[in-house]
């Protein structure tokens, strides 16, 4: 048996966020608690939204100060500030930061619970208020996930909180906010939703519904990509790259990510890499980890992507997909100084005590990694990165 907890109600298209005003008062809702981050706010991609709401006779309160990444207690504290303003429905507006913040502050909202109850398993029957969702990175396509990470620096992780209550109720996928997205951004943000549509395909867990939007999704990655990296203000790529993201929530909602995100956590969890950018730099190394336990399914994933196949026994198109990973990185300048960072082969132990802690995740692999292969894939990371 399969399922995925969906969001409600997708919009998509340039300029579909000028309408957020029907779409609040479709809840009738008249205190919305926006949430969203300094670099988004201080570039003004809330604003028109902002004055759309004022204009439709709506309340706005603005939280804008969620860091990158957030700790457990930033978003503890960013939730005591909200509750102030007495909030009928959040709306993020944001990457995966401000998302997985706003969903976790709506989870907690007039339900009595803080971050370190839902940390603890605790869960409530319901969610009291609408969510609505507003990707500005493509990306987590957290607007989809059923999850919200957030670090807890006591144990060096990242620990996911995953809900259904915590899918979106509406996500507006507007490729007006992301033409602005630095290359930097853009090129780690979309190799991490590349991530999600390749792990939740080769997951223990896939079912053929995840499999639907982990094919289109790769699809459109693999047209979409570089271009949007190229050209910024590429609206189709743009656009494309918000769907595919999307679709690779999606595809976590229904499946699970595997080896890549569960290795990439202690390097986000205790070395502050980005969560895009520690994927991107381990991804064609778990790929071609787990590539003898799913040649038939890398099959699929080359094929959605338009690799040359034709004629070639499944091993050579398991390792024309490798290859493409690692030259998809070349292209995107996907690059970290990992020495810089405090990582080096005198921490490996401890990345791999870390990492084989996320259990959650590694389950799913399509290969049972050992601690042997992990501290081997380490080695050749930092070697290779060094
Ligand atoms: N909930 C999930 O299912 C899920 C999945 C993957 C990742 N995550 C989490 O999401 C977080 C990472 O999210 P992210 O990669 O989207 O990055 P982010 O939200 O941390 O944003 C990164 C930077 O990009 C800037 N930015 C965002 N949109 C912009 C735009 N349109 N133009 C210019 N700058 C912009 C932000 O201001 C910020 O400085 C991590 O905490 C990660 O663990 C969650
Ligand atoms: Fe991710």
């Amino acid at each position: 048996m399969s399922s995925i907890g969906l969001i409600r109600k997708i919009v998509e298209g340039s300029g579909s966020l000028d309408n957020i005003a029907a779409e609040v008062k479709a809840f009738n809702a008249s205190h919305v608690l926006m949430v969203t981050d300094k670099g988004v706010y201080g570039l003004g991609l809330t604003r028109p939204c902002e004055e759309h709401l004022k204009q439709a006779g709506i309340e706005v309160a603005v939280v804008n100060d969620v860091p990158p990444e957030p700790k457990q207690s930033e978003v503890q504290a960013i939730f005591d500030k909200a509750c102030k303003f007495d909030a009928d429905l959040v709306l993020a507006i944001g990457g995966g930061s401000a998302m997985d913040t706003a969903k976790l502050i709506a989870l907690m909202l007039r339900n009595d619970l803080n971050v370190q109850d839902l940390l603890d398993g605790k869960r409530p029957a319901s969610r009291k208020v609408p969510l609505i969702m507003v990707p500005t990175t493509a990306g987590t396509g957290s607007e989809g996930t059923p999850n919200a990470i957030v670090l807890v620096p006591e144990q060096n992780l990242k620990i996911g909180i995953v809900s259904d209550l915590m899918v979106a109720d509406v996500a507006i996928l507007d490729a007006n906010l992301t033409l602005g997205l630095p290359p930097a951004i853009t090129a780690n943000t979309g190799i991490d939703a590349l991530c999600h549509l390749m792990e939740c395909y080769v997951s223990k867990k896939h079912n053929p519904l995840s499999d639907i939007f982990c094919l289109r999704g790769i699809s459109l990655v693999a047209k979409y990509l570089r271009r949007a990296y190229t050209d910024g203000k590429d609206a189709e790529a743009r656009g494309g790259m918000l769907v595919a993201s999307c679709c690779g929530g999606i595809a976590i909602a229904g499946s699970s990510t595997v080896g890549i995100h569960a290795l990439s956590y202690p390097l986000g969890g205790r070395y502050h890499i980005p969560h895009g950018l520690s994927n991107a730099i381990l991804m064609p190394y778990i790929m071609e980890e787990n590539a003898p336990c799913c040649l038939e399914r890398y099959g699929d994933i080359a094929r959605a992507m338009g690799l040359e196949v034709q004629g070639k026994s499944p091993e050579q198109v398991a390792q024309t997909l490798v290859d493409e990973l690692y030259d998809l990185n070349r292209f995107l300048n996907i690059r970290c100084d990992l020495k810089a960072k405090g990582i080096t082969l005198d921490v490996v132990d401890e990345l791999v005590e870390a990492g084989s802690k996320v259990t959650r995740l590694l389950n799913n692999n399509p290969k049972d990694l050992s601690k042997a292969d992990m501290k081997r894939i380490y080695t050749r990371l930092i070697q290779d990165n060094a």
